[in-house]
């Protein structure tokens, strides 16, 4: 039987300014989901890049005085150095500006216009630089001082009037309903999937893809006078690095993607224009689309003006990686919007990492290397809360897995903590302190039982907290085999244990975090 393949991505991010928290926080997720998709065995493609062309990029290289390309290349370095800090296992990193792209998108271009969805107008309306997103008049708000702006994101647009390339969206419409309807789990979350499907029968119409204006972004083949829209270009990045328009590529048999993750603002591009690109392009449709929510940072939306970006970077050598990673999955449901702030972060951490789960490892382990002569311990026979504790302990990789499987990190992590709290009640109970001087066999299966729970917790984190997963899982003797299949298999006795060292530091209340 062939393996399960699993294509996840992430958008491209922009390369008008630097990472910042918010990119960071989808390619964790996407991480954290790539890493579950390997362990469970499957074969995993997980990409992620740059989306380098466009007005708003121009407008930056211009700003910043510098020629579009060099801009891009700086700044997509940085994104790379976000991704490699924050312990980003991308397979691909696709950059609009690569020659490969290039052809992937005029590939597609040329599809579409053999397809005869494309034809040539003119576009006069509405556009907004900073959202790269043409509006109708009727999404539009008058401010004050009368600049209008785009209601839904407050980004001010301008009038353009100039030739234009269009595609056939019009065309789409019943197509697409009737697909939503078809692939009930399309686009998730369910309140993303009524407002698409509201907008689609709201109806229709052709859109603008191609600009003359400017210069920065990939010809239009035939007619060099235009670039392509920047959402097309940028949309066909999930096809360059499968290596299309070539359909037998040593990656193509990714396509379609399991799963396009991406922010709440950008699905309509994902869930309308992109299924209708790949329809007329006679290329199957991605599985999912899942929208994820919003930070604010100490209550404000992040912004230039605010000055307010936040670098994980600097956050991460403060607090740890894994502990960064950790609050951004934990601390809000996916999907919905959240807050970052120094107090929740510092306070999540110390209850959950600190006294929870790097607690009840040091608690065992260490009482392991001082009383039990820093082996796991001989395993005598089980009694009922012994059971109890390992049922749960087994049930846990598919309760996770299928939380996993609804995109809930909050839910997968919540099921892990059930654990981790009912293995503290379960060593209180059995108090193996006491055991020590009592009955001796009876300490060692006790420890031997949270051994058994902390290697299931280990191993089910590490999508999550791959670095201090794997110190806890050297910590228990674990060998290389370190995938759920593994679990099958039980804990050798007598294995010799390194010296535990505390898994997650307490960190300090900030004195300055009101
Ligand atoms: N270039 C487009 C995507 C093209 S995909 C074919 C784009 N780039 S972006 O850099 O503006 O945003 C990329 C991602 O970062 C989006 O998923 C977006 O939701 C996420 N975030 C940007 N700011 C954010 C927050 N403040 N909070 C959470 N995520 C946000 O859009």
């Amino acid at each position: 039987m062939s393996q399960k393949t699993y294509y996840i991505t992430t958008p491209i991010y922009y390369v008008n300014g630097a990472p910042h928290l918010g990119h960071a926080y989808t390619s964790t997720a996407a991480d954290t989901l790539a890493r579950w998709h390997r362990l469970a065995g499957e074969d995993v493609f997980f990409l992620t890049g740059t989306d380098e062309h466009g007005q708003k990029v121009e407008a930056a290289a211009r700003q910043a005085g510098v020629e579009p390309q060099a801009f891009t290349d700086g700044i997509a370095a940085d994104f790379r150095d976000m991704a490699a800090r924050m312990n980003i296992s991308n397979d691909d990193f696709v950059r609009t500006t690569q020659p490969r792209h290039k052809a992937a998108a005029q590939a597609l271009w040329q599809r579409l216009e053999e397809a005869g969805a494309i034809y040539l107008g003119a576009y006069e309306g509405y556009y907004a630089v900073r959202d790269e997103a043409y509006y109708d008049e009727s999404e539009l708000t008058r401010r004050p001082d009368g600049t209008m702006v785009a209601t839904a994101t407050g980004a001010p647009v301008e009038l353009v009037n100039e030739p234009s390339y269009f595609f056939r969206l019009s065309d789409y419409q019943d197509r697409l309903l009737d697909y939503y309807e078809a692939h009930p789990g399309f686009i998730a979350p369910q309140a993303k999937r009524n407002e698409i499907v509201s907008f689609v029968k709201s109806g229709l119409r052709d859109l603008s893809i191609s600009r003359t204006k400017f210069s920065w972004g990939v010809p239009v083949p035939g007619n060099e006078s235009h670039v392509m829209y920047v959402w097309l270009d940028a949309l066909v990045n999930y096809l360059t690095a499968i290596g299309y328009p070539d359909m037998e590529a040593q990656r193509a048999h990714y396509w379609p993607a399991s799963l396009h993750l991406v922010g709440k603002e950008i699905i309509r591009f994902h869930a309308v224009y992109w299924p209708a690109f790949l329809m007329a392009a006679g290329l199957p449709l991605p599985h999912r689309v899942f929208s994820h929510g919003w930070w604010t940072v100490e209550g404000e939306k992040m912004s230039k003006s605010l000055g307010n970006f936040i670098d994980v970077r600097p956050l991460v050598e403060e607090v740890g990686l894994d502990q960064v990673r950790y609050f951004l999955l934990r601390e809000v449901p996916f999907g919905n919007d959240g807050d970052f702030s120094r107090r929740a972060l510092i306070t999540r951490v110390n209850a959950d990492l600190a006294n929870g789960l790097g607690n009840l490892a040091q608690r065992t382990l260490s009482f392991i290397a001082k009383n039990a002569g820093g082996q796991i311990p001989p395993r005598g026979i089980l009694q009922e809360a012994d059971h109890t504790l390992l049922a749960q302990a087994s049930a846990l990789p598919e309760r996770v897995d299928a939380a996993m499987a609804r995109i809930a990190f909050h839910e997968a992590l919540d099921e892990v903590w059930k654990l981790i709290r009912a293995a503290d009640a379960y060593i209180d109970h059995q108090a193996p302190w006491s055991l020590r001087k009592t009955d001796l066999p009876r300490m060692n299966t006790v420890l031997y039982t949270l051994c058994g729970v902390l290697r299931v917790v280990g191993i089910v984190l590490q999508p999550f907290m791959p670095d201090s997963m794997a110190r806890l899982l050297d910590y228990l003797g674990v060998g290389a085999e370190r995938s759920l299949d593994s679990l099958d298999t039980s804990l050798a006795e007598g294995t010799v244990l390194p010296a535990p060292t505390g898994l997650f530091p307490r960190l300090l209340e900030d004195p300055h975090a009101d």
